[in-house]
């Protein structure tokens, strides 16, 4: 009975990846990838990851990877190395501020749009609960939409970095002190298509990084530095076939479904709550926290949502892809 539950909802979330999603009011698309394609987070993940489900072999090994994660976060930077394998001396990332977006092929713009409501990404009833503005900035609120794209090759100590045509288009609230992440494509993601494939990768390419400095600021956007106190980090839809089926199994698991807000929520230091941070948008938030003790000291994921967004569906979207929070303690 249990078996079959779990079947009929992978069945489910398959439909939720395959549909395209019915697109957010004019914010800007990212480069077209079919949605079943797994977006996989550097190297942490194998080319060949099952992808319409978490079995139990991801499943414990996303448990593992979230544990030590959570280790890493509560550590120091040494304590942080040790726990890498292998081990190395420090975590603290090289990207941090002061370096500048466009030395690495970056190209940042402001974006407007965006909309929360029905007619876009369907959070604002969760902004709302969370005490988050669902203003734009300019429109008396305080949501800044930032959109890097990874648009021009750079030639560097004799190694030439190619354009991989990655975004990372996010909405930055520094005065409520959250991330709000639209869209990723990575630079390593869009590598594996390219042809040929790039000898060299641009260096600043991952979301603990890039994200990092849209939140804090950095040389260029007149904010640098600016940007402290982040308290939640929201995945607004998540759009990556892998932590989908992480975070089915995480509902299923516990008898839960796929609600609107409130939705569900696991303590970080749960099963599910390891599971979701093992995974890669976990471990992507996870290693913004541990490689900047630096800036923001020990901070650590508290609380992980999942929720539904308010979008209506209809016949050619059946079903709408979750929406995760990390909720964030301690630090700076
Ligand atoms: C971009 O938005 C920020 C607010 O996040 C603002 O301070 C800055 O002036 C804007 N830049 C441009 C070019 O509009
Ligand atoms: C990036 O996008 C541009 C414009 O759409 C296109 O001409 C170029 O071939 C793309 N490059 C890669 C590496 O996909
Ligand atoms: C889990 O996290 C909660 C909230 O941060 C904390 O109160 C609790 O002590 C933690 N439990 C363990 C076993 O670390």
């Amino acid at each position: 009975m249990k078996l079959l539950h779990l079947s009929t909802f992978f069945v489910a979330l398959g439909g939720v990846v395959s549909a395209r999603r019915r697109p957010a009011l004019g914010y800007p698309q990212a480069p077209s990838v079919e949605r079943a394609v797994v977006h996989h987070e550097e190297a942490l993940f194998g080319r060949d990851e099952p992808s319409t489900s978490a079995t139990d072999e991801v499943w414990d090994r996303c448990v593992c990877r979230g544990y030590t994660m959570m280790k890493q976060m509560q550590a120091d930077d040494a304590g942080a190395g040790q726990l890498m394998s292998p081990s190395v001396d420090h975590v603290e990332s090289q990207y941090a501020q002061g370096d500048d977006p466009e030395k690495w092929g970056w190209s940042t713009q402001n974006s407007s749009l965006f909309t929360f409501d029905e007619n876009g990404l369907g959070i604002d009833k969760a902004l709302d609960a969370l005490k988050l503005s669902s203003k734009k900035y300019g429109a008396g609120g305080d949501n800044a939409g930032m959109l890097w794209r990874h648009d021009k090759e750079q030639k560097r100590d004799g190694k030439t970095y190619a354009a991989t045509n990655a975004t990372y288009n996010s909405i930055v609230n520094r005065k409520d002190h959250a991330l709000i992440s639209l869209g990723k494509f990575s630079p390593s993601y869009m590598a594996q298509k390219m042809d040929p494939k790039p000898n060299d990768l641009t260096e600043l390419r991952k979301f603990s990084d890039v994200g990092f400095l849209q939140y804090r600021g950095f040389n260029g956007d007149g904010l640098d530095g600016s940007g402290t106190g982040l308290r939640y980090i929201i995945f607004a839809p998540v759009d990556n076939q892998f932590v989908v089926a992480v975070v089915g199994r995480a509902l299923a698991s516990t008898a839960n479904q796929l609600e609107e807000w409130p939705g569900v929520s696991f303590p970080a230091n749960s099963t599910e709550g390891f599971a979701i941070l093992g995974s890669p948008y976990g471990t992507g938030v996870s290693m913004m926290l541990f490689q900047h003790k630096k800036e923001w000291g020990n901070k650590v994921v508290d609380k992980i949502t999942i929720f539904k967004g308010s979008q209506e569906t209809d016949a050619t979207h059946p079903e709408l892809p979750p929406n995760l929070v990390f909720e964030l303690a301690g630090g700076s």
